[in-house]
């Protein structure tokens, strides 16, 4: 009884008895596909798969110790994917909103989108920006259209959230924000004269301070309604249901 609900939590050491080399094993697999395409980690950070603590580490920054023992969900719902998700299209406002429904703080939101600091968008996602707002930096713009052109055969082309270090994570994110650099229209309405531009300035010249926060809000995300005990499958390929 004792053990079935201890089995129904999540824990650092999950694994400890049942699969001892689990983070071991998952580790070199992540270093080894981390250094075959750089994008990994950040699609690794994007989809909140880091099941080891600190595998984020090759690249320096933060590190927490995440809570194991999670299970698959047995649904997946392009709808919510695109209702629950924020679109880089909203404002401040907007933003702050929606991440206050799911419970987290505007230091959370900014802290938490300063995974930017790595991985790539594509161009119909930011070109809104680059061709129709003026609070970007010209020559960033300028740059960035030539990769990124009017018509949609360029949709698809990749250029880094963060321009300036683009595989590290660091805290150079806010640096760009603070130079009008922020890639997305939402990544800039951090630093557009609303409640949040003390953080992005902190942050920009704090790494540790924006490392600490960043890590506590992630360990926060991790902790939201995760699927224990007999909840959801173990799945054998982990792109699609059993
Ligand atoms: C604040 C609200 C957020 C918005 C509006 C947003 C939006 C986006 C968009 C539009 C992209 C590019 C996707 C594409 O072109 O296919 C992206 C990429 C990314 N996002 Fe966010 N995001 C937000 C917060 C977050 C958070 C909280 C995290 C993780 C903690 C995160 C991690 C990433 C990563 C790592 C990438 C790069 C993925 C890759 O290179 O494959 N984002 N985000």
């Amino acid at each position: 009884m004792l053990l079935r609900i201890a089995s129904a939590q999540l824990s650092s050491d999950y694994y400890a008895t049942t699969c001892p080399r689990a983070l071991s094993v998952v580790r070199s697999a992540v270093l080894n596909a981390v250094v075959k395409e750089h994008r990994m980690g950040a699609s690794l950070l994007h989809i909140l798969a880091i099941a080891a603590r600190d595998s984020v580490l090759s690249f320096g920054g933060p590190s927490w110790t995440v809570q194991l023992g999670r299970r698959d969900s047995t649904t997946a719902s392009l709808s919510d994917a695109n209702t629950e998700l924020p679109s880089p299209s909203l404002d401040l406002k907007d933003l702050i909103s929606s991440f206050s429904t799911k419970g987290f703080s505007e230091k959370e939101l900014v802290a938490l989108s300063g995974s930017h600091t790595m991985g790539q968008a594509r161009c119909q996602m930011f070109r809104n920006r680059i061709y129709n707002e003026t609070n970007i930096n010209s020559e960033f713009a300028t740059f960035l259209k030539s990769n990124c052109t009017q018509s949609s055969g360029t949709d698809d082309n990749l250029s880094p959230l963060d321009i300036t270090s683009p595989v590290f994570f660091d805290n150079a994110y806010f640096k760009n924000l603070v130079d009008g650099k922020g890639l997305l229209h939402s990544d800039q309405q951090l630093l557009s004269g609303g409640s949040t531009d003390s953080l992005v300035t902190t942050y920009s010249t704090s790494s540790g301070t924006f490392y600490a926060d960043f890590a506590n809000a992630m360990v926060k995300m991790g902790n939201l309604s995760p699927l224990t005990g007999t909840s959801g499958q173990i799945r054998t390929n982990c792109r699609k249901t059993n």
